[in-house]
């Protein structure tokens, strides 16, 4: 148990007589991630909103049919799809990830309009990277915009709570000025548009996607660790599904802009499109303690960091030239390959919708 709290924290606590304090540390954040309210969702059977993607079969429904399971096994992972494209919006559900040993699993929670447009397409992630026995899951947040393939913008993390114990509420709000990742009420990381991004800030109608898959090629430990079949099946659960937005078809003649106004308008009004002072300093701790890689902070890779790139002096502290931690730097550099499961087509009901 130490071990675990260790290694999400692991820059504070190179040595073992800094346990004590890191735990410490451990009770004031989790103490404060409380303080922020819940938010007021409406949640949807899946039916509602979803489809299943691909290894149907491993998809399972609740018998109320407002929460699923996905599998992973020796033959197939396995992944739904919203059944719109959404014009701006905000995606969210409560995810349980699997436990026990889980190195090479890639469980992904994310927007993406890639079935639409090839070359040109946007993205925005929650990626879950499995861990061996003992060692805590981590996380990262990515996005693309059209096509932006060759400029990541990943960032990595901890969690100050075990994922796979409890369920935890992971969102995405896209809206034509800033883009938030949460984790319940806090928000761990903000990127607000700036015309310098041109078009690598998502501009086109999304779908949302949860997928588990074996991603033993680069998910943990920079691959060397692969899925143990041994302990299949892999189950990650999705309850409290929320799909809020401007369903739209993405290649419309209407310009979305023109045809969401007041859904757009809606959405920034909601309690989540707006970081409150205090959600603000929840948001700036967990990334001192939490974040271990930004490419904000990789001066290898970016010399001048991206446009949207905030500099936080107490951010900046923790990491070196190469986008390493100073301290505990057992982390590999970050992989820039694009890799999700393989599904390559669209299902035939899908693009009948267009
Ligand atoms: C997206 O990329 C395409 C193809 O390169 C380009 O024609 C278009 O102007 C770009 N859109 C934006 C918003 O940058």
């Amino acid at each position: 148990m130490e071990e675990l709290r260790c290694e999400a924290g692991k820059r504070v606590c190179s040595s073992k007589g800094m346990l004590t304090s890191f735990g410490l540390v451990y009770v004031v954040f989790f103490t404060l991630a409380g303080v922020t309210a819940a938010f007021n969702l409406a949640t949807i059977p899946f039916d509602e909103g979803y489809s299943p993607l691909f290894g149907d079969d491993n998809l399972i429904r609740s018998p109320d049919g407002r929460a699923v399971r996905l599998l992973l096994n020796q033959f197939t992972g396995s992944g739904f799809i919203s059944s719109s494209h959404y014009h701006h919006g905000f995606f969210s559900a409560n995810i349980k990830l699997p436990s026990d040993y889980t190195a090479g699993i890639c469980v992904a929670f994310y927007t993406s309009n890639g079935d639409v447009f090839r070359k040109t397409h946007d993205e925005l992630d929650f990626e879950f990277l499995g861990n061996v026995e003992g060692k805590p899951w981590r996380f990262q947040t990515n996005l693309y915009g059209n096509g932006s393939t060759s400029r990541g913008r990943e960032e990595r993390y901890g969690l100050w709570f075990d994922p796979t114990k409890d369920f935890h509420r992971y969102s995405v709000l896209w809206t034509a000025n800033n883009i938030i990742f949460y984790i319940d009420e806090v928000p761990i990381r903000e990127v607000v548009r700036s015309d310098e991004m041109g078009g690598d800030f998502p501009s086109k109608p999304m779908s949302l996607y949860a997928t588990i898959w074996d991603a033993s090629s680069w998910a943990t430990n920079g691959g060397k660790s692969k899925v143990n079949y041994k302990y299949a099946p892999f189950v990650a659960e999705f309850k409290d599904l929320v799909l809020e937005g401007c369903p739209v078809n993405p290649i419309q003649e209407v310009p979305a802009t023109v045809a969401c106004a007041e859904e757009d308008l809606a959405l920034q009004g909601e309690d989540y499109a707006s970081i409150t002072p205090e959600r603000r300093s929840a948001m700036r701790k967990f990334r001192q303690r939490y974040m271990y890689y930004s490419y904000c902070y990789d001066t290898l890779r970016y010399a001048v960091p991206p446009p949207e790139c905030v500099i936080v002096p107490s951010e900046k502290r923790l990491f070196k030239e190469t986008g390493r931690l100073k301290f505990g730097g057992s982390h590999r550099r970050q992989s820039r390959r694009r890799s999700r499961p393989p599904v390559t087509t669209v299902s035939d009901d899908q693009s009948d919708m267009y």
